[in-house]
């Protein structure tokens, strides 16, 4: 090496040039560290991953108590990985009295001992990252149990110092035995109830035993902000955020308007004759998902990431995302996907709204079941066929998939009886007739969409070797894990091909996405993912009969079927042309 002009060397622009370079080669290390040890450096790697949800309940239990549990998640993680999820989410699993399988906590930092202990919570954190995974929790800010700590103190009197962290209010009427106001719970009926402790009415948005806390109070969100910070110190990777458009109420207390509406839906929270006007999705909800925001991008190396439960329109609820100018959640659940029929036209118009209100830099979710809703072979009349395509669009589509425990298996949804449901809600509706249950089209009792994963073809599908909390699917003998990794043709070898594909190529992960208009008729579904000088056209044949297609000078890349005829789509078939 030749040795600089002494001046030079001593000058401070030398030694600047040094440290820079210095600096230069410490970020290059630490970013190799990273992603050999399992941690990528890339802060938008949210916005290209794919999420496989566990309801940890139901997953695998290793200590027979027919019970899931988080040592039965960590042996099943590589089995997670080789269908190719980035990330897994798991609903709660902190300490609570289970009334609501975990989304009542009665403490945000404790393991619930069913599920396992603080060790085992930081050893699964630790496995997921080094499968090059990230992990995310389930956070519910919005509500305790009525069994916390907090709760116990507010509730025992008006003057202690937690009187004001849930919503208190007055009864109205000559004893004040009347609910403050009209105001509706998300499942119906009246949202307050009646506290004998402090003769005062508490509100609460989903179920009783879950009160509401009272975010105007500041202690009450810097408490919950420090729940956030604790967990991501722990280095959780990112929260899904249980209904979080509950957060605030309006402080007017005034009477919500009435409404024709019945029952609420994923795209209206309106319902019970009611629009949810200053309970639902308020300002200071749009407000707190930007302060959330700056709380979790206060952590770094690697980023981290939010998805929100939020119900009503499309163009409302991204308000959670960007207010004000101002970033919000990362993404929230697009739960018009729930609703949306198989059919070409309305996918179509589906992912057209989703584009238009979610452009880059934002980026839509695609979620077709989850634990409160059947899973999305349900209503495709179990047809293998249609699940194949529903999977091929959702890892092709421009979006975040999610998929949950036992959809790539096309697990059935049992009919479990209301009246001896474990769900709360099976136990709240209980008398309402079946027929009118189907009628809704809703799981009101979500035991349905809960019952055990299946392993294998040993007893209990291989879910435990005790007695399972809720019953294993009757089928369970065709429909597991080890007999489809045994079938090529199965749906979940399929997930494993079309979630590789996606793996593998940038464009199907990162790329822009345009309907074709001309295409997209009768039938069909066509849109492109391009990135660079990538472009894929990607075609879906909705129905059941071959549908010819015009001469198409473009390469065949991929197809859901195995055998093909470039000139047609094949009933349900999906396919991937490389555009020149
Ligand atoms: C969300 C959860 C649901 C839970 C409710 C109350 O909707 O998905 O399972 O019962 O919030 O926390």
């Amino acid at each position: 090496m030749i040795a600089p002009p002494k001046k030079l060397y001593q000058s401070g622009f030398f030694v600047y040039c040094n440290v820079k370079f210095f600096i230069s080669v410490i970020f290059f290390f630490c970013g190799w560290l990273s992603l050999s040890f399992g941690q990528s450096i890339d802060s938008d790697w949210w916005k290209s991953t794919t999420v496989y949800q566990i309801y940890p309940r139901s997953f695998y239990d290793t200590d027979g108590d027919g019970l899931g549990d988080l040592n039965g998640i960590i042996q099943k993680l590589d089995h997670v990985k080789s269908l190719g999820f980035e990330t897994i989410w798991i609903s709660p699993f902190f300490l609570s009295p289970q009334r609501d399988f975990g989304y009542d906590i009665s403490d945000y930092h404790s393991i619930a001992p069913e599920y396992g202990d603080m060790e085992t919570c930081l050893k699964l954190i630790a496995e997921v990252h080094a499968r090059n995974m990230k992990i995310v929790f389930d956070l519910v800010m919005n509500h305790t149990s009525d069994e916390h700590a907090w709760f116990k103190e507010s509730s025992s009197n008006k003057e202690n110092e937690k009187a004001d962290w849930y919503v208190w209010k007055d009864g109205k009427g000559k004893h004040g035995q009347k609910p403050p106001n009209n105001w509706k719970a998300t499942i119906g009926g009246s949202g307050w109830h009646w506290h004998e402790g402090r003769k005062q009415f508490y509100w609460a948005s989903f179920l009783e035993f879950q009160p509401d806390l009272n975010y105007s109070n500041p202690e009450v969100k810097n408490a919950m902000l420090d729940v956030a910070r604790h967990w991501l110190s722990k280095g959780v990777d990112g929260f899904r955020l249980d209904i979080f458009n509950s957060i605030y109420e309006d402080t007017s207390f005034h009477n919500n308007p009435g409404s024709l509406k019945i029952i609420p839906s994923e795209e209206s929270p309106d319902g019970f004759f009611q629009k949810m006007k200053y309970n639902v999705n308020q300002k200071g909800s749009f407000e707190f998902a930007t302060e959330l925001r700056a709380v979790v991008d206060s952590f770094q190396n690697p980023s981290r990431f939010m998805v929100g439960e939020v119900f009503g329109d499309v163009e409302t609820t991204k308000k959670f995302c960007s207010y004000d100018g101002k970033n919000g959640l990362h993404t929230i659940f697009l739960f018009k996907t729930l609703s949306t029929p198989f059919k070409a036209k309305k996918w179509r118009n589906m992912v057209e709204e989703f584009e238009t209100n979610f452009p880059e830099p934002y980026v839509p979710t695609y979620v077709f079941s989850n634990h409160d809703r059947r899973r999305s072979i349900t209503p495709l009349g179990n047809d293998v066929r249609k699940a194949k395509l529903l999977a091929f669009f959702q890892f092709t589509v421009r979006g975040i998939p999610f998929t949950y425990y036992g959809e790539e298996l096309g697990i059935e949804k049992p009919t479990l009886p209301l009246k001896t449901g474990l769900d709360p809600l099976a136990q709240r509706y209980k008398s309402i007739p079946q027929f009118m249950v189907s009628w809704t089209g809703q799981s009101l009792n979500r035991d349905e969409c809960r019952t055990p994963m299946l392993w294998d073809t040993r007893q209990n599908a291989g879910f435990t070797s005790g007695e399972p909390w809720l019953p294993v699917a009757e089928n369970f003998n065709e429909i597991n894990v080890q007999t489809q990794e045994a079938d090529s043709t199965s749906l979940m070898n399929f997930y494993k091909r079309v979630i590789a594909l996606r793996n593998k190529n940038p464009v199907l992960r990162e790329g822009t996405l345009t309907i074709d208009e001309e295409l997209s008729s009768g039938d069909i579904f066509a849109f492109y993912r391009e990135l660079n000088d990538v472009k894929f056209l990607i075609l879906m044949n909705f129905s059941e009969r071959e549908i010819q297609l015009k001469q198409l000078s473009s390469e065949l890349f991929f197809s859901t079927h195995s055998s093909i005829n470039l000139h047609s789509l094949q009933p349900l078939e999906g396919r991937i042309l490389k555009v020149e």
